[in-house]
């Protein structure tokens, strides 16, 4: 949350004031005098001290393993949404997740409410790399490796940034692999594949930067993050 949104609610403080705590140099994280009033700011994580008071901020962090067939959409008129799947008491109404799965792809998806974290998470220049395991329809080849390698091309001709692709098994009617891009492009795996001649028939997300599917988390469940989990996530709190 922002740091000037979490002195004004904590403290009720007018425009005016809350000027002069930064200008006064009144506000501390973790100990340090803060100028910038946008931070993001998480209590778990950071001592938030105003005036040697402490905040506290009420942000929700989950992992959730997505089931096909639930859509990643805020509302949606047909399909089960991932925030759906959180229970209405843990479910504040600006939950949200952070990028899109497709309906028929399964796997780790973070929601939360901290729109800033979310936000910046996505951010290119955050490279967050994102992990997918997936079965393809043919053989899987290290020409496809090393075409992922230099950087794939859609047909369409956008280009993708280097990609690692690890081949877990190849036959010649169904393969399976690993593959980490750091980019979120609408359908990237699937049009990856395409470019190659080669159709996704099952595709499960593994992890998100830090952030990895929790083996004992079945379909359609989810958890909050533990604190070790958040505290990976401290250096994408600008
Ligand atoms: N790439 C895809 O093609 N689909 C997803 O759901 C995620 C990445």
């Amino acid at each position: 949350m922002r740091l000037d949104k979490v002195i004004e609610q904590d403290l009720k403080t007018t425009r005016k004031e809350m000027k002069r705590l930064f200008l006064m140099k009144k506000v501390l994280v973790d100990g340090t005098i803060e100028l910038n009033p946008q931070r993001n700011v998480d209590s778990q994580i950071h001592e938030i001290q105003v005036n040697g008071k402490k905040l506290q901020t009420n942000h929700v962090y989950y992992l959730l393993n997505k089931p096909a067939g639930v859509v990643t959409a805020k509302k949606d008129s047909k399909f089960q949404t991932a925030t759906e799947l959180v229970k209405e008491e843990e479910r504040p109404a600006d939950l949200y997740p952070v990028g899109r799965l497709d309906r028929d792809t399964t796997g780790l998806l973070f929601l939360t409410n901290n729109g800033q974290l979310g936000y910046d998470l996505l951010q290119p220049a955050a490279k967050v790399i994102k992990t997918y395991r997936a079965t393809i329809n043919e053989a899987v080849t290290l020409e496809d490796v090393k075409a992922f390698e230099k950087g794939i091309v859609f047909n369409g001709g956008v280009r993708c940034q280097p990609a690692y692709l690890e081949i877990v098994h190849s036959e010649p009617d169904n393969s399976e692999v690993l593959l980490m891009i750091k980019e979120g492009k609408f359908h990237q795996v699937k049009k990856m594949f395409l470019a190659c001649g080669k159709k996704v028939t099952r595709l499960t997300r593994l992890a998100m930067g830090p952030l990895k599917l929790p083996e004992d988390l079945a379909e359609g469940e989810y958890r909050s993050l533990t604190l070790a989990e958040l505290q990976q996530l401290k250096s994408y709190f600008r």
